[in-house]
């Protein structure tokens, strides 16, 4: 398999007359949401690489990394080099400050050593993920970090398929929203987009249960948790969950058939004036 990622050999750092040093590379590696067979090759190359050090998201040290386990569930064998690093659920800002530095520090004394890194990601690492920290930190230590994103699958992208509900379609209009921007803010985008993935619902579901009955819209929305995990759980009726409390991996679509979208323009896109006087030339 051409996986450039799998063979390319540690960065060596340095001037060449100096002894050169070894670096590692730090793998964000996306793990796609819960169903090991949404592990893309890349990953799964890069996971079954050997000498490499995994480390993983976990909110406390008490509590199971969920991107490990995806990658457990898989098969795949974790290596002797293994590591949690602590994101913790809060949104006191020094205090994730604090663990974002740290978790950074601990990365950057093992690529230190010659190690690649992988950070295992819960769905696609460049969406709403932990990883997005750790590579910012690491590059305000080390300006020069090597960092490489493997893609992966979005959790939203897989509650669509397990709900055989497209995401959008032909012009459809599209937000990607943290439910804690609040009703209020969530209501607003009912009228500009034709799908809203809702983020983060825990904390707001009963609110925003009330909002989809006050605007006819329960019929048209969906919950799903876990999703592609073995205990993924799905709700049609959205309403039986008011009153309840849900996990944190949850999320909410919703789609407002009934929108009033604005002038469109068909076909190409609109000729610029240049152009159309030099048709006119012609
Ligand atoms: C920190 S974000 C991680 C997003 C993730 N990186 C992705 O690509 O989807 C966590 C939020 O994503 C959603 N989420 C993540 N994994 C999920 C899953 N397996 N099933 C349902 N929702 C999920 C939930 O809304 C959760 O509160």
């Amino acid at each position: 398999m051409s996986e450039s990622t799998s063979i390319a050999p540690p960065e060596l750092v340095g001037s060449p007359t100096a002894f050169p040093v070894a670096v590692g590379r730090l793998f964000g590696v996306s793990l796609g949401p819960g169903d090991p067979g949404l592990i893309t090759r890349r990953a799964w190359a890069l996971l079954e690489r050997p000498n490499t050090v995994w480390t993983y998201p976990v909110r406390s040290l008490r509590k199971e990394s969920y991107a490990l386990d995806i990658a457990l569930r898989a098969g795949l064998a974790l290596p002797a080099r293994h590591q949690p690093l602590l994101f913790p659920m809060t949104h006191d800002v020094e205090k994730l400050a604090r663990h974002w530095l740290k978790a950074a520090e601990t990365v950057q004394a093992l690529l230190a050593t010659g190690v690649d890194v992988l950070f295992l990601v819960e769905g696609d690492a460049s969406t709403y993920a932990s990883f997005c920290y750790l590579a910012r930190v690491l590059r305000e230590l080390d300006a020069n970090a090597l960092i490489d994103i493997v893609p992966g699958v979005t959790s939203f992208n897989a509650a669509c398929a397990q709900l055989q509900m497209p995401l959008s379609e032909q012009d459809d209009t599209i937000a990607i929203v943290p439910a804690a921007y609040g009703i209020a803010a969530v209501e607003k985008m009912l009228d500009d987009f034709d799908t809203l993935v809702l983020m983060k619902v825990k904390p707001l579901l009963d609110d925003l249960i009330n909002l989809l009955e006050r605007r006819g819209l329960l019929p048209h929305s969906r919950f799903i948790e876990k999703a592609g995990s073995p205990v993924e759980r799905i709700v049609y009726d959205v309403a039986e969950l008011k009153g309840t409390t849900v996990n944190y991996l949850s999320l909410l679509l919703v789609k407002n058939p009934d929108r009033v979208r604005g002038e469109m323009q068909r076909g190409c896109r609109k000729k610029t004036s240049t152009e159309i006087e030099e048709e006119t030339q012609q």
